[in-house]
Protein backbone atom coordinates (compact mmCIF):
# COMPACT_ATOMS: atom_id res chain seq x y z
CA UNK A 1 0.00 0.00 0.00
CA UNK A 2 1.31 3.54 -0.97
CA UNK A 3 1.87 5.61 2.31
CA UNK A 4 0.53 9.06 2.01
CA UNK A 5 0.43 11.87 4.49
CA UNK A 6 -3.18 11.12 4.78
CA UNK A 7 -4.40 8.31 6.08
CA UNK A 8 -7.68 7.55 4.90
CA UNK A 9 -10.42 5.47 6.76
CA UNK A 10 -13.89 3.98 6.43
CA UNK A 11 -16.13 5.44 9.62
CA UNK A 12 -19.57 4.92 8.88
CA UNK A 13 -21.62 4.22 6.54
CA UNK A 14 -18.82 3.32 3.89
CA UNK A 15 -18.08 6.67 5.09
CA UNK A 16 -14.45 8.29 5.81
CA UNK A 17 -12.37 9.93 8.51
CA UNK A 18 -9.10 11.73 6.98
CA UNK A 19 -6.38 11.47 9.68
CA UNK A 20 -3.17 13.73 9.93
CA UNK A 21 -1.15 10.53 10.35
CA UNK A 22 2.47 10.57 10.88
CA UNK A 23 4.39 10.08 7.48
CA UNK A 24 6.17 6.93 7.13
CA UNK A 25 7.99 5.17 10.47
CA UNK A 26 8.24 1.82 11.89
CA UNK A 27 4.55 2.28 13.16
CA UNK A 28 2.96 2.96 10.22
CA UNK A 29 4.39 0.09 8.50
CA UNK A 30 3.52 -2.17 11.58
CA UNK A 31 0.19 -0.85 11.37
CA UNK A 32 -0.87 -2.02 7.91
CA UNK A 33 -2.52 -5.28 8.00
CA UNK A 34 -0.71 -6.71 5.25
CA UNK A 35 -2.32 -10.23 5.28
CA UNK A 36 -5.96 -8.13 4.50
CA UNK A 37 -4.43 -7.16 2.09
CA UNK A 38 -2.97 -9.50 0.10
CA UNK A 39 -5.71 -10.75 -2.57
CA UNK A 40 -4.50 -7.49 -4.05
CA UNK A 41 -1.05 -9.13 -4.52
CA UNK A 42 -2.54 -12.79 -5.36
CA UNK A 43 -4.68 -11.87 -8.64
CA UNK A 44 -4.33 -13.76 -11.37
CA UNK A 45 -2.00 -15.90 -9.75
CA UNK A 46 -3.93 -19.65 -10.08
CA UNK A 47 -3.24 -22.82 -11.75
CA UNK A 48 -7.09 -23.17 -13.01
CA UNK A 49 -8.30 -20.22 -15.39
CA UNK A 50 -11.22 -19.67 -13.19
CA UNK A 51 -9.71 -19.76 -9.99
CA UNK A 52 -7.55 -16.74 -11.77
CA UNK A 53 -10.82 -14.80 -13.13
CA UNK A 54 -12.12 -15.30 -8.90
CA UNK A 55 -9.34 -14.41 -7.92
CA UNK A 56 -9.62 -10.79 -9.88
CA UNK A 57 -13.91 -10.82 -9.23
CA UNK A 58 -13.07 -10.74 -5.59
CA UNK A 59 -11.57 -7.28 -5.75
CA UNK A 60 -15.25 -5.72 -6.58
CA UNK A 61 -16.92 -2.94 -4.97
CA UNK A 62 -19.70 -4.19 -2.65
CA UNK A 63 -21.67 -2.62 0.04
CA UNK A 64 -20.21 -2.43 3.26
CA UNK A 65 -17.65 -4.84 1.68
CA UNK A 66 -19.72 -7.53 2.94
CA UNK A 67 -17.78 -9.93 0.15
CA UNK A 68 -20.59 -11.71 -0.18
CA UNK A 69 -19.86 -14.19 -3.01
CA UNK A 70 -19.16 -17.69 -2.81
CA UNK A 71 -18.07 -19.80 -5.92
CA UNK A 72 -18.15 -23.68 -6.64
CA UNK A 73 -16.18 -25.12 -9.01
CA UNK A 74 -18.18 -27.75 -11.39
CA UNK A 75 -16.92 -29.49 -14.18
CA UNK A 76 -14.25 -28.57 -16.20
CA UNK A 77 -15.21 -25.51 -17.28
CA UNK A 78 -17.99 -23.83 -14.78
CA UNK A 79 -18.19 -22.08 -11.54
CA UNK A 80 -21.65 -21.87 -9.97
CA UNK A 81 -21.63 -18.17 -8.19
CA UNK A 82 -23.74 -17.75 -4.91
CA UNK A 83 -24.43 -15.24 -2.01
CA UNK A 84 -23.40 -16.23 1.08
CA UNK A 85 -26.95 -14.83 3.24
CA UNK A 86 -25.04 -14.92 6.18
CA UNK A 87 -23.37 -11.86 4.93
CA UNK A 88 -26.44 -9.86 4.23
CA UNK A 89 -27.78 -5.81 5.81
CA UNK A 90 -31.00 -6.33 6.84
CA UNK A 91 -31.02 -3.15 8.12
CA UNK A 92 -29.48 -0.41 5.13
CA UNK A 93 -30.32 -2.88 2.28
CA UNK A 94 -33.69 -4.92 3.70
CA UNK A 95 -34.13 -6.63 0.01
CA UNK A 96 -30.94 -7.27 -0.59
CA UNK A 97 -30.71 -4.95 -3.77
CA UNK A 98 -27.15 -3.63 -3.13
CA UNK A 99 -26.11 -6.99 -1.88
CA UNK A 100 -27.23 -8.11 -5.29
CA UNK A 101 -25.83 -5.07 -7.17
CA UNK A 102 -22.47 -5.74 -5.70
CA UNK A 103 -22.50 -9.19 -7.28
CA UNK A 104 -22.82 -7.64 -10.85
CA UNK A 105 -19.86 -5.88 -9.78
CA UNK A 106 -18.06 -9.52 -9.00
CA UNK A 107 -19.51 -10.96 -12.15
CA UNK A 108 -18.68 -8.23 -14.73
CA UNK A 109 -14.71 -8.06 -12.92
CA UNK A 110 -14.74 -11.92 -13.43
CA UNK A 111 -15.84 -12.04 -17.08
CA UNK A 112 -13.15 -9.61 -18.30
CA UNK A 113 -10.60 -11.11 -15.99
CA UNK A 114 -11.29 -14.21 -18.28
CA UNK A 115 -11.39 -11.93 -21.28
CA UNK A 116 -7.79 -10.77 -20.56
CA UNK A 117 -6.57 -13.99 -21.00
CA UNK A 118 -9.11 -15.41 -24.20
CA UNK A 119 -11.93 -16.76 -22.39
CA UNK A 120 -15.51 -16.34 -22.94
CA UNK A 121 -18.07 -16.37 -20.17
CA UNK A 122 -21.47 -17.15 -20.78
CA UNK A 123 -23.72 -16.34 -17.50
CA UNK A 124 -27.05 -17.53 -16.82
CA UNK A 125 -28.27 -15.54 -14.20
CA UNK A 126 -30.20 -17.32 -11.62
CA UNK A 127 -30.35 -20.35 -12.77
CA UNK A 128 -33.17 -22.15 -9.83
CA UNK A 129 -35.08 -18.72 -9.68
CA UNK A 130 -34.25 -16.26 -6.73
CA UNK A 131 -33.54 -18.00 -3.83
CA UNK A 132 -31.05 -20.23 -5.62
CA UNK A 133 -27.26 -19.33 -7.01
CA UNK A 134 -26.74 -16.32 -8.78
CA UNK A 135 -25.30 -17.50 -11.69
CA UNK A 136 -23.98 -20.19 -13.30
CA UNK A 137 -20.48 -19.26 -15.33
CA UNK A 138 -19.20 -21.22 -18.22
CA UNK A 139 -16.17 -20.24 -19.41
CA UNK A 140 -15.34 -21.36 -23.32
CA UNK A 141 -12.46 -20.08 -25.87
CA UNK A 142 -13.39 -16.60 -27.04
CA UNK A 143 -13.82 -13.35 -25.43
CA UNK A 144 -12.19 -9.88 -25.91
CA UNK A 145 -9.84 -8.25 -23.88
CA UNK A 146 -11.52 -4.99 -22.57
CA UNK A 147 -9.05 -1.77 -22.18
CA UNK A 148 -11.25 -0.92 -18.97
CA UNK A 149 -9.07 -4.46 -17.14
CA UNK A 150 -6.07 -2.51 -16.83
CA UNK A 151 -7.29 -0.51 -14.21
CA UNK A 152 -8.54 -3.45 -11.95
CA UNK A 153 -5.71 -2.49 -9.32
CA UNK A 154 -6.13 1.26 -9.12
CA UNK A 155 -9.88 0.99 -8.77
CA UNK A 156 -11.29 2.50 -5.93
CA UNK A 157 -13.87 3.86 -3.94
CA UNK A 158 -12.87 7.15 -3.13
CA UNK A 159 -14.18 8.26 0.11
CA UNK A 160 -12.49 11.38 0.47
CA UNK A 161 -13.36 15.23 -0.22
CA UNK A 162 -12.91 16.02 -4.37
CA UNK A 163 -11.28 19.27 -5.20
CA UNK A 164 -13.26 21.76 -6.83
CA UNK A 165 -11.81 21.27 -10.29
CA UNK A 166 -15.03 20.70 -12.85
CA UNK A 167 -15.69 17.33 -14.78
CA UNK A 168 -14.10 18.37 -18.09
CA UNK A 169 -16.53 17.63 -21.39
CA UNK A 170 -14.68 14.66 -23.04
CA UNK A 171 -14.36 12.73 -19.59
CA UNK A 172 -18.32 12.90 -18.79
CA UNK A 173 -19.17 12.03 -22.51
CA UNK A 174 -16.46 8.75 -21.78
CA UNK A 175 -18.35 7.80 -18.64
CA UNK A 176 -21.91 8.43 -20.40
CA UNK A 177 -21.21 5.07 -21.99
CA UNK A 178 -22.31 3.49 -18.36
CA UNK A 179 -23.79 6.03 -16.12
CA UNK A 180 -26.04 9.43 -16.36
CA UNK A 181 -23.30 12.38 -15.47
CA UNK A 182 -25.10 14.64 -13.87
CA UNK A 183 -22.84 18.02 -13.69
CA UNK A 184 -25.58 20.54 -13.84
CA UNK A 185 -24.99 23.25 -10.74
CA UNK A 186 -28.37 23.53 -9.59
CA UNK A 187 -28.60 19.93 -9.69
CA UNK A 188 -25.23 19.49 -7.95
CA UNK A 189 -26.24 21.76 -5.10
CA UNK A 190 -29.65 19.85 -4.86
CA UNK A 191 -27.86 16.48 -4.89
CA UNK A 192 -25.48 17.29 -2.36
CA UNK A 193 -28.44 18.65 0.52
CA UNK A 194 -30.25 15.23 -0.51
CA UNK A 195 -27.02 13.22 -0.06
CA UNK A 196 -26.10 14.75 3.24
CA UNK A 197 -30.03 14.63 4.70
CA UNK A 198 -29.70 10.99 3.83
CA UNK A 199 -26.70 10.35 5.46
CA UNK A 200 -27.92 11.84 8.21
CA UNK A 201 -31.12 9.66 8.63
CA UNK A 202 -28.49 6.41 8.58
CA UNK A 203 -26.55 8.05 11.02
CA UNK A 204 -28.91 8.97 13.21
CA UNK A 205 -31.01 5.81 13.14
CA UNK A 206 -30.31 3.63 15.70
CA UNK A 207 -30.60 0.62 13.62
CA UNK A 208 -28.53 1.76 10.51
CA UNK A 209 -26.15 3.39 12.63
CA UNK A 210 -25.35 -0.36 14.74
CA UNK A 211 -25.40 -2.27 11.79
CA UNK A 212 -22.52 -0.41 10.42
CA UNK A 213 -20.73 0.01 14.00
CA UNK A 214 -21.50 -4.15 13.96
CA UNK A 215 -19.20 -3.97 10.38
CA UNK A 216 -16.51 -2.00 12.59
CA UNK A 217 -12.93 -3.15 12.03
CA UNK A 218 -10.93 -1.30 15.29
CA UNK A 219 -7.39 -1.20 13.97
CA UNK A 220 -4.85 -3.61 12.85
CA UNK A 221 -5.75 -6.95 14.59
CA UNK A 222 -9.51 -6.86 14.07
CA UNK A 223 -8.60 -6.03 10.36
CA UNK A 224 -6.45 -8.65 10.04
CA UNK A 225 -9.04 -11.21 11.86
CA UNK A 226 -12.17 -10.11 9.38
CA UNK A 227 -10.90 -8.18 6.21
CA UNK A 228 -14.41 -7.11 5.23
CA UNK A 229 -16.99 -4.28 6.81
CA UNK A 230 -15.06 -0.73 7.66
CA UNK A 231 -12.01 -0.28 8.74
CA UNK A 232 -10.83 1.82 11.02
CA UNK A 233 -6.60 1.50 10.71
CA UNK A 234 -3.65 3.08 10.64
CA UNK A 235 -1.65 4.83 13.29
CA UNK A 236 -3.33 7.69 14.34
CA UNK A 237 -7.15 6.24 14.30
CA UNK A 238 -5.14 3.56 16.48
CA UNK A 239 -3.40 5.89 18.88
CA UNK A 240 -7.08 7.31 19.60
CA UNK A 241 -8.36 3.88 20.34
CA UNK A 242 -5.75 3.21 23.35
CA UNK A 243 -6.55 6.38 24.03
CA UNK A 244 -10.31 5.41 24.21
CA UNK A 245 -11.56 8.12 22.18
CA UNK A 246 -12.68 5.96 19.28
CA UNK A 247 -14.48 2.72 20.33
CA UNK A 248 -18.13 0.72 19.40
CA UNK A 249 -19.56 2.72 22.41
CA UNK A 250 -18.23 6.04 21.67
CA UNK A 251 -19.39 5.46 17.54
CA UNK A 252 -23.06 4.39 18.72
CA UNK A 253 -23.35 7.61 21.37
CA UNK A 254 -24.56 10.77 19.69
CA UNK A 255 -22.74 12.70 22.42
CA UNK A 256 -19.23 11.76 21.56
CA UNK A 257 -16.74 13.01 20.34
CA UNK A 258 -16.51 10.11 17.85
CA UNK A 259 -19.77 10.31 16.59
CA UNK A 260 -20.18 14.10 16.31
CA UNK A 261 -16.77 14.25 14.14
CA UNK A 262 -17.96 11.19 11.99
CA UNK A 263 -20.94 13.89 10.88
CA UNK A 264 -18.84 16.68 10.35
CA UNK A 265 -16.24 14.92 8.19
CA UNK A 266 -18.95 13.58 6.35
CA UNK A 267 -20.53 16.57 5.79
CA UNK A 268 -17.34 18.36 4.08
CA UNK A 269 -16.52 15.43 2.32
CA UNK A 270 -20.38 15.26 0.84
CA UNK A 271 -20.25 19.19 0.24
CA UNK A 272 -16.93 18.36 -1.79
CA UNK A 273 -18.18 17.07 -4.47
CA UNK A 274 -18.49 18.72 -8.21
CA UNK A 275 -20.52 16.20 -10.38
CA UNK A 276 -22.74 12.59 -10.06
CA UNK A 277 -23.49 9.58 -11.56
CA UNK A 278 -26.58 7.69 -11.69
CA UNK A 279 -27.65 4.47 -12.44
CA UNK A 280 -31.32 3.67 -13.07
CA UNK A 281 -33.22 0.99 -14.63
CA UNK A 282 -36.54 0.45 -15.77
CA UNK A 283 -37.95 -2.41 -13.97
CA UNK A 284 -36.02 -3.33 -10.67
CA UNK A 285 -35.69 -7.18 -11.08
CA UNK A 286 -32.39 -9.11 -9.88
CA UNK A 287 -31.42 -9.12 -13.39
CA UNK A 288 -31.45 -5.58 -13.48
CA UNK A 289 -29.84 -4.93 -10.40
CA UNK A 290 -27.14 -7.26 -11.43
CA UNK A 291 -26.73 -5.29 -14.91
CA UNK A 292 -26.45 -2.43 -12.36
CA UNK A 293 -23.79 -3.86 -10.87
CA UNK A 294 -21.80 -4.50 -14.22
CA UNK A 295 -22.24 -0.75 -15.11
CA UNK A 296 -21.36 0.33 -11.98
CA UNK A 297 -18.43 -1.55 -11.91
CA UNK A 298 -17.74 -0.54 -15.50
CA UNK A 299 -18.18 3.02 -14.44
CA UNK A 300 -15.65 3.02 -11.93
CA UNK A 301 -13.23 1.82 -14.27
CA UNK A 302 -13.29 4.36 -16.83
CA UNK A 303 -13.05 6.50 -14.32
CA UNK A 304 -10.33 5.28 -12.93
CA UNK A 305 -8.21 5.64 -15.92
CA UNK A 306 -9.04 9.13 -16.47
CA UNK A 307 -8.01 9.88 -13.33
CA UNK A 308 -11.38 10.43 -11.81
CA UNK A 309 -12.88 9.32 -8.83
CA UNK A 310 -15.99 7.86 -7.27
CA UNK A 311 -17.84 7.09 -4.50
CA UNK A 312 -21.65 5.58 -3.98
CA UNK A 313 -23.75 7.38 -1.75
CA UNK A 314 -26.26 5.22 -1.45
CA UNK A 315 -28.11 6.56 1.74
CA UNK A 316 -30.96 8.53 -0.29
CA UNK A 317 -31.42 5.08 -1.96
CA UNK A 318 -32.24 2.69 0.75
CA UNK A 319 -35.47 0.90 1.39
CA UNK A 320 -35.63 1.52 5.34
CA UNK A 321 -39.01 2.83 6.36
CA UNK A 322 -37.09 6.00 8.34
CA UNK A 323 -35.34 6.95 4.85
CA UNK A 324 -38.87 6.90 2.60
CA UNK A 325 -39.14 10.97 2.17
CA UNK A 326 -35.47 11.00 0.64
CA UNK A 327 -36.14 8.02 -1.18
CA UNK A 328 -39.07 9.67 -2.87
CA UNK A 329 -37.14 12.97 -3.57
CA UNK A 330 -34.42 11.06 -5.36
CA UNK A 331 -36.72 9.41 -7.38
CA UNK A 332 -38.54 12.89 -8.28
CA UNK A 333 -35.18 14.39 -8.98
CA UNK A 334 -33.57 11.58 -10.79
CA UNK A 335 -36.07 8.51 -12.06
CA UNK A 336 -37.56 8.91 -15.54
CA UNK A 337 -41.02 7.25 -16.15
CA UNK A 338 -40.90 4.83 -13.22
CA UNK A 339 -37.69 3.92 -13.44
CA UNK A 340 -35.59 3.00 -10.21
CA UNK A 341 -32.45 4.29 -9.06
CA UNK A 342 -29.71 1.56 -8.32
CA UNK A 343 -26.36 3.50 -7.82
CA UNK A 344 -26.29 7.37 -6.73
CA UNK A 345 -22.28 8.11 -6.49
CA UNK A 346 -20.18 11.16 -6.15
CA UNK A 347 -18.04 12.10 -8.78
CA UNK A 348 -14.84 13.96 -9.34
CA UNK A 349 -10.94 14.37 -8.80
CA UNK A 350 -9.89 12.68 -5.53
CA UNK A 351 -6.88 12.31 -3.85
CA UNK A 352 -5.11 8.73 -4.35
CA UNK A 353 -5.91 6.50 -1.81
CA UNK A 354 -5.04 2.32 -0.69
CA UNK A 355 -6.99 -0.74 -1.51
CA UNK A 356 -9.56 -1.98 1.42
CA UNK A 357 -8.79 -5.28 2.87
CA UNK A 358 -10.73 -8.79 1.21
CA UNK A 359 -11.15 -12.31 1.81
CA UNK A 360 -8.26 -14.48 0.22
CA UNK A 361 -10.14 -16.35 -2.27
CA UNK A 362 -9.62 -19.86 -0.86
CA UNK A 363 -12.01 -18.87 2.24
CA UNK A 364 -14.39 -18.30 -0.64
CA UNK A 365 -14.42 -21.31 -2.72
CA UNK A 366 -16.87 -24.24 -1.45
CA UNK A 367 -16.80 -27.61 -2.86
CA UNK A 368 -19.40 -28.89 -5.41
C1 LIG B 1 -24.19 -1.28 -4.19
C2 LIG B 1 -23.09 -0.55 -3.48
C3 LIG B 1 -23.40 0.45 -2.58
C4 LIG B 1 -22.39 1.16 -1.93
N1 LIG B 1 -22.72 2.20 -1.09
C5 LIG B 1 -21.73 2.95 -0.51
C6 LIG B 1 -22.05 4.09 0.27
O1 LIG B 1 -23.21 4.43 0.47
N2 LIG B 1 -21.02 4.82 0.80
C7 LIG B 1 -19.71 4.48 0.57
O2 LIG B 1 -18.83 5.15 1.06
N3 LIG B 1 -19.40 3.39 -0.18
C8 LIG B 1 -20.37 2.63 -0.72
N4 LIG B 1 -20.04 1.56 -1.51
C9 LIG B 1 -18.62 1.25 -1.75
C10 LIG B 1 -18.11 0.17 -0.80
O3 LIG B 1 -18.03 0.67 0.51
C11 LIG B 1 -16.75 -0.32 -1.31
O4 LIG B 1 -16.92 -0.88 -2.57
C12 LIG B 1 -16.12 -1.36 -0.40
O5 LIG B 1 -15.87 -0.81 0.86
C13 LIG B 1 -14.81 -1.87 -0.99
O6 LIG B 1 -13.94 -0.80 -1.26
P1 LIG B 1 -13.36 -0.54 -2.72
O7 LIG B 1 -14.52 -0.30 -3.64
O8 LIG B 1 -12.49 0.68 -2.58
O9 LIG B 1 -12.59 -1.76 -3.12
C14 LIG B 1 -21.04 0.83 -2.17
C15 LIG B 1 -20.73 -0.19 -3.09
C16 LIG B 1 -21.74 -0.86 -3.75
C17 LIG B 1 -21.39 -1.93 -4.76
Amino acid sequence: MTLTRRKTLALIGGGVVLAAAAAGGGFFSTRTPVRALAPWQMAGRYADARLRALSWALLAPNPHNRQPWVAELAGADQVIIHRDRTRNLPATDPFDRQLTIGMGCFLELMTMAAAEEGLAVTLTLFPEGEDGPVAQARFADGGAPDPLFAHALQRRSCKEPYAERPVPDAAAAALSAHARILRDPELVAALRALTWAAFEVEYRTPATLQESIDLMRFGRAEIEANPDGIELGGPFLEALMLAGVINRAAQADPDSMAFKTGLDIYSRMLAATPAYAVIATAGNSREDQIEAGRQWLRLNLAATQLGLAVQPVSQALQEFPEMAEHYAAAHALLARDGETLQMLGRLGYGPATGPSPRWPLETRLIDA
